[in-house]
């Protein structure tokens, strides 16, 4: 029995071949990541062997089954290449968030130093365009605009919505940050199976509508957390000053928790989120948060984002593939609760 991501792939002729294809995924990242001089092998190495989900080639490999050729060498290629990008991210994320941990393991720059984890994200990139290169020029565009993208949202994230609307800044952050990679996956792994122009189109709409579901139901989870034994110790963005979704909409209402909502998160001088570094406040907030009406709001958004999935994935033959897209959206939703 296959489990990625969450996502039950049963048993079958199916499952197997996604997991052989995730395999092959594996041994060319390690191979490429190691093919650097000896001293960059042990920090550029390092994220890929502590661990990750490999959501994205996972992504990649389900929708290069809607194309003529699944699972052959091209889509391994692409569902390689968009793991190389992610890990390069993930690298210089940590330096500018100053994280010290990782997939359960140190990040670079902890157990390094900023220097070394910057380099390593670099070499990465570096390896990824060397690897793209393969696919031809116009593989080679799509992840050079996906990686702006990337950085657009990064970018836009640390200079905060300035005066415009909270939700949409939010929005356009999350799809920058996370959608476009994970929209680039379901365009390649179509793509590199020989999928006509329509169904790479959709793939792409479907990676974009999963992508910023997911990171949504992540921010659900953090405040939700509080009342489950999921594991996750609640409130991490709130202790960072990072207002998600639910917590713009709840900060957005007029009720009583509303407003002590916004004396708590938000500084009164000058507007800003505010971080919470004292135990009790954030167990006062979080209190509230679950509470709140901004948590109804957040998950119905989310439902509404599982229904334009779920219409984008009744466009595309029924399959296996498409049932595997399809529980992963709904997992998606039922984790929230
Ligand atoms: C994680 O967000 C960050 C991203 C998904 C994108 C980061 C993008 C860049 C650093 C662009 C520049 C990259 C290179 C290689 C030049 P998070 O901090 O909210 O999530 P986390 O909890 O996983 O850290
Ligand atoms: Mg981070
Ligand atoms: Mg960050």
């Amino acid at each position: 029995k296959s489990t990625f991501a969450g996502l039950d792939l049963g048993t079958g002729e199916f499952a197997e071949g996604v997991a052989q294809a995730l395999v092959r995924v594996e041994d060319l990242l390690l191979a490429e990541l190691s093919s650097g001089d000896e001293i960059l092998t042990e920090a550029a190495t390092h994220l890929a062997k502590a661990g990750g989900k490999r959501f994205r080639p996972m992504f990649a490999v389900l929708a290069s089954h809607f194309g003529p050729e699944p699972e052959g060498h091209d889509v391994i290629t692409a569902a390689t290449v968009v793991e190389m990008i992610h890990l390069a991210t993930l690298y210089h994320d940590d330096v500018m968030d100053d994280a010290p941990l990782r997939r359960g393991a140190m990040s670079a720059n902890a157990r390094w130093n900023n220097s070394i984890a910057i380099l390593a994200g670099d070499f990465l990139f570096a390896r990824a365009s060397r690897l793209v290169s393969t696919l031809g020029p116009n593989s080679v565009r799509i992840i050079a605009e996906t990686f702006a993208e990337l950085v657009t949202g990064q970018m836009r994230e640390t200079v905060g919505a300035r005066g415009g609307d909270p939700v949409e800044h939010y929005l356009k952050v999350v799809w920058e940050k996370t959608g476009s990679l994970i929209a680039a996956s379901g365009r390649f792994g179509a793509m590199t199976s020989g999928a006509d122009a329509d169904r790479v189109e959709a793939l792409s709409r479907i990676g974009d509508i999963v992508g910023v579901a997911f990171q949504v139901s992540d921010d659900i989870i953090d405040i939700a957390s509080v009342t489950d034994d999921s594991g996750k110790t609640p409130g991490t963005d709130l202790r960072e000053g990072v207002h998600t979704l639910p917590v713009l909409y709840a900060l957005d209402g007029d009720g009583a928790d509303s407003v002590r909502l916004r004396e708590l998160l938000i500084d009164a001088t000058t507007g800003e989120a505010r971080p919470l570094t004292d135990d009790a406040e954030v167990d006062e907030a979080l209190a509230l948060l679950v509470a709140s009406e901004g948590m109804d709001r957040a998950r119905r958004r989310l439902a509404q984002m599982a229904d334009d999935a779920h219409a984008e994935l009744a466009q595309l033959p029924a399959g296996p593939a498409r049932d595997a897209f399809t529980s992963l959206v709904n997992y998606t939703v039922d984790r929230v609760g």
